[in-house]
C-alpha cells in the first residue's frame, strides 16, 4: 500500500492548473445513462473516483472510452442491459447511487445496494427515495438493496426536500427529465455541481429552469440526445491548493478556477489576511507571516464548503488567536482531528464544534487519512510541520484529487509516493 512521504517547511511558488470537478463529473457520467446516443464529457479528472463510475456504467452494459490524454470520456449507453448497482461498488463510492433516477426513468428499473455508513456519519438517502416516489415509483428495500420500478413512466410531481441534499436534488433531477409532465423541486441544492447536470441535461434535450436557485422546474421530454459537456473546475481542488500556499507561507497562481465558486473559501482567507487577487478564471493567493484566527461554519453552498472544512482546521491550527469550526452538514466529520493532534495540533472537539488553538508548531508524524478531505489536511499540516510525515491510507485522497503529489511537487513542495 502507497504512503505519501512529505519533508515539510518549504513555501510552495508557481502556478497549478485546476482539474475538473469529481463532484460534477459523477453525476454527469451517471446521466449519460438517460440517452441512447452517445455523449462527451470534457476536462475530465483522472480520479479513482471517476474510474468506478465507468466501471459501474459498464456493468450495467454501457459502453465508456476514457481519453486521458485529451481529458475526455466517451459514454455509449445504448446498450444498457442490467439494473443492478452492487453493494461493492456502492459501498466503495456514495455517488454510485445516483445511477438510480436515470436507470428508473429511462429503463423503469433500477436496483442499488443502500450506501450504509461511511468515515463522516451515517449519509441516509431517505430524500433520494421520497423524491423518486413521488414521482411514481414503487420503492421495495431488502436485504441491503433498494428496488425502484415503474409501469410506464414516471409521472411530475412537486417535491420538497427536507435538507438541500445535492444527491438527492441530483437524482430526483435526473429521474424529472424524462417523466411526463412538470416537476417542481423546492429547497433544491443550489451547489454549482447541480447547476452543471442542469447544463447537461439541458444540452441533451432536457426542459429545466431555475437550476442554481432553491426551486427548480422541469417539463418531462420523451426522449434526450447525445451531446458534448466540459465538466466545471474543482473548487475543492481550489480551495485545497490556496490553503497550501496559505499554510506554507508562499505564494502561487490557480489557473482554471470559477472565481465565483469560490467565493466562502476566499472571504475567509482573506478574513484570515491572505491576500487573494483575482482575474478572469485565475486566482493569486499570496500568504502573510501572521494569519489570524477566524471562525466557520459549514453550509449548504454558498455557505462555507463542509468539504474544506478538515483543510481549514490545519490552516487555523498556524493562526494567531483561537478558532472555532462548527460543522453543520455532517455529524461525524472530525475524523482529521484525532491525527493532526498526533502532529501537535491542540484541538477540542465539543459535539459538532472544534476549538482550534492556534500558532501551534505542527511536528511531522505517522498519520493515517480517515478520508478524502482528512487525506487533504494531513497533506497540509505535513507540508508546514516540522521533518518528515508519512501519510497512509492514500487511496481515499486518490479518489478525489488527481495528481496531488505531482502537482504540489511543481510548486517546490518536497513530497512522494512510496
Ligand atoms: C455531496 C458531495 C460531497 C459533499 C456533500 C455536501 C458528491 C459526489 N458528493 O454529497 O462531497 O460533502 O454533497 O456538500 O457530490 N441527507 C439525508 N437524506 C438524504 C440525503 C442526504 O439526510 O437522502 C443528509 C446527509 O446525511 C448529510 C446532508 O444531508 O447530513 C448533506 O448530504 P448531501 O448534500 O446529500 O451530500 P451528498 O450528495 O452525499
Amino acid at each position: 500500500m502507497s504512503v505519501f512521504i512529505i519533508d515539510g517547511g518549504v513555501p510552495l511558488k508557481g502556478t497549478v492548473r485546476i482539474s475538473g470537478a469529481k463532484n460534477a463529473i459523477l453525476p454527469s457520467l451517471a446521466a449519460c445513462l438517460l440517452t441512447e446516443e452517445k455523449t462527451i464529457l470534457k476536462d475530465v479528472p483522472d480520479l479513482e473516483d471517476v474510474h468506478t463510475m465507468c466501471n459501474l456504467l459498464n456493468s450495467l452494459g454501457a459502453g465508456t472510452t476514457f481519453n486521458k490524454k485529451d481529458k475526455e470520456i466517451i459514454v455509449d449507453a445504448s446498450s444498457v442491459n442490467k439494473y443492478t448497482a452492487p453493494y461493492e461498488l456502492v459501498n466503495q463510492m456514495r455517488a454510485s447511487f445516483l445511477v438510480m433516477g436515470p436507470l428508473l426513468a429511462r429503463k423503469g428499473r433500477a436496483k442499488v445496494s443502500l450506501p450504509g455508513g461511511c468515515a463522516i456519519g451515517s449519509r441516509p438517502v431517505d430524500l433520494h427515495l421520497k423524491g423518486l416516489s413521488a414521482l411514481g415509483a414503487n420503492i421495495n428495500t431488502g436485504h441491503g438493496y433498494v428496488e425502484a420500478s415503474v409501469k410506464g413512466r414516471l409521472t411530475g410531481a412537486r417535491i420538497y426536500l427536507d435538507f438541500p441534499s445535492v444527491g438527492a436534488t441530483e437524482n430526483i433531477l435526473m429521474a424529472s427529465v424524462l417523466a411526463k409532465g412538470r416537476t417542481i423541486i423546492e429547497n433544491a441544492a443550489t451547489e454549482p455541481e447541480v447547476v452543471n447536470l442542469a447544463t447537461l441535461l439541458v444540452s441533451m434535450g432536457a426542459n429545466i429552469t431555475g437550476a442554481g436557485t432553491d426551486t427548480i422546474r422541469v417539463i418531462g421530454t420523451d426522449r434526450l440526445h447525445g451531446t458534448e459537456h466540459a465538466v466545471i473546475p474543482d473548487r475543492i481542488e481550489a480551495g485545497t491548493f490556496m490553503l497550501a500556499a496559505a499554510i506554507t507561507g508562499g505564494s502561487i497562481t490557480l489557473e482554471n478556477v470559477m472565481t465565483e465558486h469560490i467565493k466562502p473559501i476566499s472571504a475567509k482567507l482573506r478574513e484570515a489576511g491572505v491576500e487573494i487577487s483575482e482575474e478572469l478564471g485565475v486566482v493569486h493567493v499570496r500568504s502573510t507571516s501572521n494569519p489570524k484566527a477566524v471562525d466557520i461554519k459549514t453550509h449548504p453552498y454558498p455557505g462555507f464548503p463542509t468539504d474544506m472544512q478538515a483543510q481549514m482546521t490545519s490552516f487555523l491550527s498556524r493562526a494567531e488567536g483561537t478558532s472555532m469550526i462548527v460543522e453543520t452538514i455532517f455529524e461525524n466529520r472530525f475524523m482529521h482531528i484525532s491525527e493532526l493532534k498526533r502532529m501537535g495540533a491542540r484541538i477540542k472537539i465539543d459535539g459538532r464544534t472544534a476549538i482550534i488553538e492556534g500558532r501551534v508548531p505542527l511536528m511531522g508524524a505517522q498519520v493515517k487519512a480517515t478520508d478524502l478531505r482528512a487525506g487533504a489536511a494531513l497533506i497540509l499540516a505535513g507540508l508546514c510541520a516540522e521533518g518528515r510525515t508519512e501519510i497512509s491510507d492514500i487511496r481515499h485522497i486518490d479518489r478525489g484529487y488527481e495528481r496531488m503529489e505531482e502537482k504540489l511537487r511543481a510548486l517546490g513542495a518536497r513530497i512522494r509516493r512510496e
